[in-house]
């Protein structure tokens, strides 16, 4: 099976740890990076020749590199540079064409590369590839909140391996996110797994626009220039009708924000999860603290806080406020 990851996105919930220039998959927690967990992942299912990542060019040196510490040499023809980010839709049709013009008619598995999964779930990923044959497999998680950054699926009859999708609603509304949840949906783990020619089909059905694009030539300047900034979400997944879901009962996490991050990692005994930096606590607990300084950090009779150190900007606030981070990264853009 091949397999293409994404890699071209740039976080904004993790600031100031991840920036445009270094984005929240290339972030070290601990030993690794969540590119780096992904890419382990794809091996369980792909040959090193067989993965494709679609990036950008101030992003391949991570690239390259953090595939590199992993003892793998990724063949440079398989890292794609985007010309700009037009979201996941182009990114995976520059792959898939790719994968279509080198080995023909394939199945590939996409994966986006800024979450957390546990390495078994690659079997389940693998078993589903008959299902990807007439479908557009998607992988459902059981959804813990009402979240709205991310895609419902609404499974519906059994198709043997994995289920038939009634419905793909993303990025619904908080209302709308807790009906979806009352009725049995899944959440989106954003990965997929598509047969080229059922995608390039489905692509042609409900985003001809894009189709056409990538038919007229192979000039990805050229491509780019013309195509739309769509998610395959929006652009094929809503509106297919041969869309399938296989059940990961697998941990995931998206680490969308810090609070998911604390959940994430290990916590001292006082439930302190401290990253990358020496820490002298007095009283404190349930706080996530992170700093790439070098600097001792200490916190006295302080809970439930973030406190994020970098070199340029430093970050605190209370756990339970960390989706406003977003809202300093828009304040920071509109004052550039
Ligand atoms: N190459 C490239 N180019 N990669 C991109 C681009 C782009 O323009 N935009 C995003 N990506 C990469 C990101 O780096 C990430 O690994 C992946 O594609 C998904 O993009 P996100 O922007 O993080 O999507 P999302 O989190 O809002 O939503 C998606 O993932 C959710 C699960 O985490 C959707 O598929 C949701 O339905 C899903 O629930
Ligand atoms: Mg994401």
């Amino acid at each position: 099976m091949k397999s293409i990851i994404l890699a071209g996105g740039s976080g904004t919930r993790l600031w100031p740890l991840s920036r445009e220039q270094y984005p929240k998959q290339f972030l070290k927690f601990g030993e690794s990076s969540l590119f780096q967990g992904t890419v382990l992942r794809c091996l369980e299912i792909s040959e090193i020749s067989e993965i494709f990542v679609v990036t950008n060019d101030s992003q391949k040196f991570f690239v390259w590199g953090q595939i590199q510490e992993l003892g793998y040499e990724l063949p440079e023809k398989n890292i794609l540079i985007e010309p700009e980010g037009k979201n996941t839709l182009p990114a995976i049709c520059f792959g898939m064409k790719e994968i279509e013009r080198r080995f023909g008619r394939s199945t590939v598995g996409i994966f986006s590369s800024d979450h957390v999964l546990d390495i078994s779930a690659m079997e389940t990923i693998a078993d589903a590839e008959s299902l990807a044959s007439d479908h557009l497999v998607t992988f459902g998680i059981a959804p813990a909140s009402p979240n709205t950054g991310y895609g419902y699926i609404m499974p519906a009859e059994s198709l043997g391996v994995g289920q038939k999708v009634s419905e793909f609603r993303e990025k619904p509304d908080a209302n709308a996110a807790r009906k979806y949840i009352n009725e049995g949906c899944l959440w989106n783990s954003g990965m997929f797994l598509f047969d080229t020619e059922i995608f390039f089909n489905e692509l042609n059905n409900h985003s001809s626009d894009i189709y056409k694009s990538f038919e007229k030539t192979n000039d990805i300047s050229s491509i780019y220039k013309e195509v739309p900034n769509i998610s395959v979400d929006y652009g094929i997944m809503e509106k297919s009708d041969k869309v399938a879901v296989v059940r990961l009962d697998h941990k995931w996490s998206d680490l969308g924000n810090f609070s998911a991050i604390y959940d994430e990692f290990e916590k001292d005994p006082e439930g302190n999860v401290v990253q990358d930096c020496e820490y002298l606590p007095l009283d404190s607990s349930n706080n996530l603290i992170h700093s790439k300084t070098g600097k001792l950090v200490s916190l006295i009779d302080v809970n439930d806080m973030v406190v994020v150190d970098t070199p340029d900007a430093l970050l605190v606030c209370p756990k339970e406020s960390s989706q406003k981070v977003k809202d300093v990264v828009s304040e920071l853009k509109s004052r550039d």
